[in-house]
């Protein structure tokens, strides 16, 4: 299994490239020294010249992206201090942003960096790359702070890429280049155009939309039979058994004990699981109920036919449809038919009233709650609407709601970040925004009351830490998040802009919930009452 087949590189690149970034004798003995505390601190290290020498040479420049001073989001903010907040958040996309020197394209062979034309917003901390399914999140905050150049750049950028590589990488560099992150493409370009109507832009690129969505259905794509219907969906599967290079030691030492075919095996499934975006979880765990303490040994993700990737797929179709409509050309109609039609007969169940993610090897649907299940809502990936309320229901019935600081990742304590105790931006988003778009007044009201948990949290620990983390612990008073590969990380792209989207969506009535405010509410309260005893 040749690790670098996907790549579109002339053979001197490919040599070089994969020899340093991908599979090389280099790349292992400089890993497995742990030379640096983070594998991923080598990998991202220029050349300078020839394979050999290393210089700390970025291949990034800081870009400061013109900022509107006051957005029109900030005056739907009632509460001042999440006003005042929004408007720190609003300015942080400043230190965000960054833009890839010309050299990265006229030298390629010396960066790791994938080369891409327009200015970037990166997620933070260790994550000084653009990241494809952040990306989304980014760009609807970015719309709301005003940035539309910006965010429309970040869409080139991706367009860019898929001309290329016929796909999105994971991630601007190399060794991301043979895997994807949940397809989210379609959906910026619907949510920039929401924002500008700039329907030449969606003239000009609808056909890269279009080659994006047939990699998922050319290279991710997995027949299911149902009674005796046989239906097409998506899932994650990087067959390359080479470890990651950005986590080359710690993969290596994972497969230490096992024999040749079962560790190439192994880092496949590793692999599959980062294309994913949830890297790691029990979700993609073959064993079940999960082993505790977890061993990423269980990992299997190319068996897992996932509720939110089809989803996410599922929305592509139907804006696919749309778009096309509105450029007065054939729909993409019937696709979308076919995706309902097999999201309705795999993924829904009727005992647990939620759509729950697929094992092919088990032939068994998965029963534990994920956030990912209630996808479809968000996606409106269904035609029953009873759905909806079912879904509610399922919420209601489970223990996540009890959870203050957010809805939790899963209820497993694996160790790994996608699982309990972590909550993560953009899963309180999808979940909230599904239940907020849908007709049933508790699930409104479930919507309402996940959104003002998940801001009072990020709220409180950006005054404790004057920070804004990638993900959160849903332990006691709220948390930094914790676990999985790496410490937890500062900036942070897609939870600026689920918070920004929050405020957008209930920016009137949601409060920050800080001391002082509730003690302002308890004096209040207090004079009612003895006014109301004295009269
Ligand atoms: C997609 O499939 C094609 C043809 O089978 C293959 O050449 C290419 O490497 C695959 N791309 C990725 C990123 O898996
Ligand atoms: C969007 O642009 C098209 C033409 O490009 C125009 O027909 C349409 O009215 C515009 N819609 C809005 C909401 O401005
Ligand atoms: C479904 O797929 C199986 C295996 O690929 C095949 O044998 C069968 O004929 C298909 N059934 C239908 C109804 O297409």
């Amino acid at each position: 299994m040749p690790g670098y087949v996907c790549m579109n590189f002339t053979p001197f690149f490919l040599s070089l490239l994969s020899h340093i970034y991908c599979t090389g004798d280099l790349l292992k003995q400089v890993q497995l020294a742990k030379l640096f505390s983070d594998d991923k601190h080598f990998v991202d290290m220029p050349l300078q010249e020839s394979p050999g020498a290393w210089l700390w040479l970025s291949p990034l420049l800081s870009m400061f992206p013109s900022l509107s001073s006051s957005p029109q989001i900030l005056a739907k903010i009632s509460d001042q201090k999440l006003q005042a907040w929004a408007s720190d958040l609003n300015a942080k996309w400043k230190s965000l942003g960054r833009k890839i020197k010309d050299d990265v394209r006229t030298r390629p062979m010396f960066y790791s960096q994938i080369y891409v034309p327009h200015p970037v917003i990166v997620p933070g901390g260790r994550f000084i790359e653009y990241y494809y399914w952040d990306s989304y999140w980014v760009i609807e905050g970015l719309l709301l702070s005003e940035m539309a150049a910006t965010a429309k750049g970040m869409i080139q950028n991706l367009l860019y890429l898929v001309e290329r590589y016929g796909h999105i990488p994971n991630g601007g560099r190399v060794y991301y280049l043979c895997r994807s992150q949940p397809p989210f493409l379609t959906l910026m370009m619907d949510a920039y155009l929401a924002h500008a109507n700039d329907t030449e832009f969606l003239r000009e690129n609808i056909h890269l939309l279009e080659v994006e969505y047939e990699f998922w259905q050319r290279n991710r794509s997995v027949s299911i039979t149902v009674g005796d219907r046989n239906h097409t969906l998506n899932y994650y599967n990087v067959q390359i058994g080479e470890p990651r290079p950005e986590s080359y030691s710690k993969d290596w030492e994972l497969a230490s004990d096992l024999n040749e075919d079962a560790r190439q095996e192994l880092w496949a499934e590793l692999k599959s699981a980062a294309e994913s975006g949830w890297d790691f979880s029990s979700r993609w765990f073959l064993s079940w109920p999960p082993p505790l303490p977890a061993t990423l040994k269980d990992t299997k993700a190319s068996a897992v036919v996932p509720v939110d990737l089809n989803a996410f797929l599922c929305k592509t179709e139907h804006l696919l449809a749309s778009f096309y409509r509105i450029l007065g050309k054939e729909p993409f109609q019937a696709a979308l038919e076919r995706r309902l039609e097999a999201v309705q007969a795999v993924f829904w169940n009727e005992a647990a009233g939620v759509w729950l993610d697929f094992n092919l090897l088990k032939k068994q649907p998965n029963p534990a709650f994920y956030p990912s299940n209630l996808a479809p809502l968000w996606t409106d990936c269904f035609s029953d609407q009873a759905a909806a309320e079912r879904a509610v229901r399922y919420l209601e019935g489970s223990t996540v709601l009890s959870y203050k600081n957010g809805l939790p990742t899963s209820l497993f304590r694996t160790g790994e970040q996608w699982d309990l105790p972590n909550a993560w931006p953009p899963l309180q988003h999808m979940v909230i925004a599904g239940l907020a778009k849908s007709s049933s007044s508790r699930a409104k009201e479930i919507a309402f009351d996940l959104a003002q948990n998940w801001v009072r949290t990020n709220f409180a620990l950006y005054k404790k830490y004057q920070a804004m983390f990638e993900k959160y612990n849903v332990d006691g008073d709220g948390k930094p998040g914790t676990g999985g590969e790496y410490q937890v990380q500062e900036g942070f792209g897609w939870t600026n802009g689920v918070v920004l989207q929050l405020l957008d969506l209930y920016g009137d009535r949601l409060t920050s919930g800080s001391p002082s405010t509730l003690f302002r509410a308890w004096i209040v309260a207090a004079c009612l009452f003895l006014l109301d005893l004295k009269w």
